[in-house]
């Protein structure tokens, strides 16, 4: 497996961090993933975009943001991955410096990492749905960087698994916001209804993706607040991310959701989504 390391595409093996990194000591940095069909990057200027949102946000400076392009790409063919879908891992930290909770000093560079591999896709879940679990939302609040401080995250998804469900949903002051690594969506009335992008949520790729999609096949969306005491009333439950696509929940803290199958609403979406990835797959770009 081939890696990228600070402006040097080496073997895995031979890809080490310096244990002062600030990724390592003060998880000071942020990640982007990205999901490649057929050696097709799914939605590269939308990440680009975020990744700006995340190192501006953090101040840490990136000379060409842009190039992480090239790198994915490069990545791809370089681990022989223009088949089949793969996903492509970027991480981009404060670089590496003595430790103290301030700024290193001017000029001292990011380290910049990529990685990609091979994704087989879980079809049965997209298929069957998943069960989930709810959970208190511990993080921080500012939930729209991408940001490699991902503990919460993690304990989340573990309690999930403990619980023996798939994933886990993290709800503040009764407003559920999102999964683990997952935006989520409810259907109400026929329509859809996911939490607005505030520092609460990530404002996910897939998100957006989902509620333009909406629009083309006629399902009105509406980005406001879903209160924990309304789920009972959701006739049909999700989640949206760039590895999963969209996964739909049919079982809640041990309650079926509706009737406890993926609903109608999804599986247009879930359509309609296959429909774009079709489409990116025969494009002639790479
Ligand atoms: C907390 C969280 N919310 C939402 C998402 C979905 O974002 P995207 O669709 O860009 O993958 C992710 C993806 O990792 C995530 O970690």
């Amino acid at each position: 497996m081939i890696v990228y390391l600070n402006g040097q595409y080496i073997p895995r093996q031979r890809a080490s961090i310096d244990v002062d990194d600030r990724g390592f000591l003060f998880a000071d940095g942020i990640y982007e993933v990205v999901h490649s069909y057929e050696g097709h990057l799914f939605q590269m200027d939308a990440h680009l975009q975020r990744m700006e949102h995340g190192l501006c946000s953090l101040y840490i400076a990136i000379d060409d943001v842009q190039g992480i392009r090239e790198v994915a790409e490069r990545l791809i063919v370089e681990n022989s991955l223009t088949s089949g879908e793969a996903t492509v891992y970027v991480q981009i930290t404060r670089g590496s410096a003595p430790r103290t909770h301030g700024f290193p000093p001017a000029g001292t560079p990011p380290t910049v990492y990529a990685a990609a591999k091979q994704y087989i896709p879980q079809r049965d879940r997209a298929k069957e749905g998943i069960a989930a679990i709810l959970v208190p939302d511990t993080r921080w609040a500012r939930c729209d960087i991408k940001s490699v401080a991902l503990l919460p995250n993690v304990l989340a998804r573990q309690r999930a698994i403990e619980a023996g469900v798939a994933d886990a949903v993290f709800v503040r002051d009764g407003v559920v916001l999102e999964g683990t690594s997952s935006n989520f969506f409810g259907v109400f009335n026929g329509e859809v209804v996911t939490a607005p992008k505030t520092n609460y949520i990530l404002p996910g790729i897939t998100r957006d993706v989902v509620i333009g999609l909406c629009s083309e096949i006629g399902v009105p969306v509406h980005e406001t607040p879903i209160l924990e005491h309304q789920l009972g009333e959701a006739e049909e439950l999700f989640l949206a991310s760039t590895i999963v696509e969209i996964r739909p929940i049919v079982r809640l803290n041990d309650h079926p959701v509706g009737t406890g199958t993926p609903g109608p609403v999804t599986r247009r979406i879930q359509r309609a989504f296959r429909d774009l990835v079709s489409d990116l797959k025969s494009s002639t770009s790479v």
